[in-house]
């Protein structure tokens, strides 16, 4: 990260703790819900399967840049599906830059080539080892690890949705971060039960576990992007929801935190790590921030 970003996203951070602020900073564009794939645990693909023009999500990045965000996404469906004539993702995250965003990232599911050196993080989907992967995602793990190998920039983070069927792997998944040309870290959720997947949410004793997986990992020197102070209260959903310096937007709709906000009571069970940790670092949680700083200087 560069130092002037530092500062600023560092200022920004004082300003919310001190004066109680609810100005949003981290904001998500959602440009397609249109999916290759159908993975058991996701409630959101293909629901429309529009994919929004070019100019709509400009319009979008703009109002998101207007309202105060800094730090932006973009998410979907699958973000490599994007194209509106001549322009793909590549001519989006160009733009996001132009605009002014000091850090931008992608969610994709890893399935189509690499080829982004414009983002600052690739948040690549990688649900377990190749069984368990395959099992959540269809055969897609062999082709996602050849396209993570043949990348053209070393700017991928794994992120891995923890759920019943994938629990046992954790540690797998690490250890493919930490051995994995142009892998940079890894990054996890827990499960979200939308209504149509409740059976795959985990017990406070099985993210317990992860959780303890996770930190042994981390002191085997695993380069994990999320901050273990927050863990304690992950493990027992009572860090603060929703997120209010979070934003998305999808076709024109923006909401707070997730465009999940509309789901009755699913915040009471967020598995999102970022909630945790942007909410508990807005309430001034010493030990949060201090990690929060020391993580971003070292993956972003
Ligand atoms: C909705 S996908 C969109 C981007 C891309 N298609 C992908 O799979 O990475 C974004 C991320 O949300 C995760 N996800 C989907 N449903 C979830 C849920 N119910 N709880 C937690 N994470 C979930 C996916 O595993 C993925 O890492
Ligand atoms: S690839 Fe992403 S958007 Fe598509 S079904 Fe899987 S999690 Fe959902
Ligand atoms: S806190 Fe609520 S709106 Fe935010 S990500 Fe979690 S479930 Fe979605």
């Amino acid at each position: 990260m560069r130092p002037s970003t530092f500062l600023r996203l560092t200022g920004f951070g004082l300003k919310t703790i001190l004066f109680r602020s609810r100005k949003p900073i981290l904001g998500t564009v959602i440009i397609t819900d249109k999916c290759n794939l159908k993975c058991k645990h996701c409630s959101v693909n293909n629901i429309t399967a529009v994919v929004h023009p070019y100019e709509q999500i400009k319009n979008e990045m703009q109002q998101l840049y207007d309202m105060g965000v800094r730090i932006l996404f973009f998410c979907g469906g699958e973000t490599f599906l994007w194209r509106d004539n001549d322009k793909t993702l590549r001519e989006l995250v160009i733009e996001a830059r132009k605009m002014g965003f000091l850090i931008v990232n992608v969610v994709t599911n890893g399935t189509f080539s690499i080829d982004l050196p414009e983002a600052d993080l690739i948040l690549l989907s990688l649900d377990g080892d190749r069984e368990h992967h395959n099992a959540i995602r269809g055969d897609t793990y062999d082709t996602i690890m050849r396209n993570i190998q043949n990348a053209t920039s070393d700017n991928i983070c794994l992120y891995m949705a923890i759920n019943r069927i994938n629990q046992s792997t954790v540690r797998n998944v690490c250890i493919t971060a930490r051995d994995t040309k142009n892998v940079r870290a890894v990054s996890f959720n827990f499960h979200t039960p939308y209504p149509d997947t409740r059976e795959l949410a985990l017990s406070k004793e099985e993210k317990a576990k992860c959780c303890a997986t996770i930190v042994q990992m981390m002191r085997e020197k695993v380069p994990v992007f999320n901050l273990k102070s927050a863990f304690p209260y992950l493990i027992d959903n009572r860090f603060p929801t929703p997120c209010h310096q979070c934003l998305v937007i999808e076709d024109g709709k923006l909401s707070v935190c997730g465009r999940c906000i509309d789901v009755p009571g699913l915040c009471n069970e967020c598995g999102y790590f970022f909630v945790a940790e942007y909410t508990l670092l807005f309430r001034g949680k010493l030990r949060v921030i201090l990690e929060m700083l020391r993580t971003y200087l070292k993956y972003v």
